[in-house]
């Protein structure tokens, strides 16, 4: 009774930052798309610039979910200020397409299933879950400003699109000068999400759930350019 505890006992531990739960958490599924066949072998260079046409095409779809509703949801106290005009990509997606595809670019363009399930989930968060949306997110633009440089600088490589220019424009965010920084920003609006633990646990969830629309995205893609060899 009555046994005291030094202060160093006493004190709680910090909580882990909202921002590294969300890494943490989804660490398995990052190194799951990666190793992807379909990345593996885009990233190795074992398939044709038609391959990576597709795959631009698939994110078009993505990214007009994503940034199609940003007027509503900039006035929205949870996801508005990860709206933010330097993200946008639908515009560098089209003038990669047109590069890729030519002027007519828009008509032969096709959602995979995946990618459809993929864009009405980012769609319906859009609408109806503020929390949901911001876990596609992260998913989305932290994954292009860290990895996407990689996949940029092997499409230059094996498919000779000049440096930052057309064809890999989606990959190169001309507004923001620092990335880490600009990341550094973002895992703190991620810390000071105005929601409670419960919901956070939601939008990790929803988090995984992104990573595994992306999986299956690039598995019908593996299926669409399987390796002759
Ligand atoms: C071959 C493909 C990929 C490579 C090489 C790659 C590589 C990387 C690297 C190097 C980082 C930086 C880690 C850090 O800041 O310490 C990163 C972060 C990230 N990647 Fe990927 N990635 C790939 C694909 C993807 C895909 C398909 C997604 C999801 C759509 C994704 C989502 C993310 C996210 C959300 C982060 C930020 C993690 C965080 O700091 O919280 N990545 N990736």
């Amino acid at each position: 009774m009555g046994t005291r505890r030094s202060t160093a006992d006493a004190a709680p531990a910090a909580p882990t930052p909202f921002s590294t739960l969300i890494t943490t958490a989804s660490h398995a599924a990052h190194t799951e798309v990666k190793n992807s066949t379909f990345m593996s072998d885009l990233l190795g260079g074992r398939l044709g610039v038609a391959a990576y046409r597709r795959y631009t095409e698939q994110l078009w779809f993505v990214y007009h979910a994503l940034e199609s509703a940003s007027e509503a949801l900039v006035v929205d106290p949870v996801t508005g200020p990860f709206i933010r005009p330097e993200l946008a990509r639908t515009a560098a997606l089209e003038r990669d397409l047109c590069h890729l595809g030519g002027p007519d670019w828009r008509a032969g363009l096709s959602a995979l299933p995946a990618t459809r399930a993929y864009a009405d989930r980012v769609r319906w968060c859009a609408r109806e879950w503020p929390g949901g949306y911001v876990a596609h997110h992260y998913t989305r633009y932290l994954g292009d400003l860290s990895g996407g440089q990689i996949v940029r600088g092997t499409a230059e490589k094996h498919w000779g699109f000049a440096r930052k220019g057309d064809g890999v424009r989606f990959y190169v965010f001309e507004a923001i000068g620092n990335p880490a920084a600009f990341k550094r920003e973002y895992r703190a609006l991620l810390d000071a999400l105005p929601v409670d633990d419960l919901e956070k646990q939601r939008v990790i969830e929803e988090c995984r759930h992104a990573f595994a629309l992306n999986m299956a995205v690039f598995r019908e893609l593996g299926r669409e350019f399987p390796l002759s060899a």
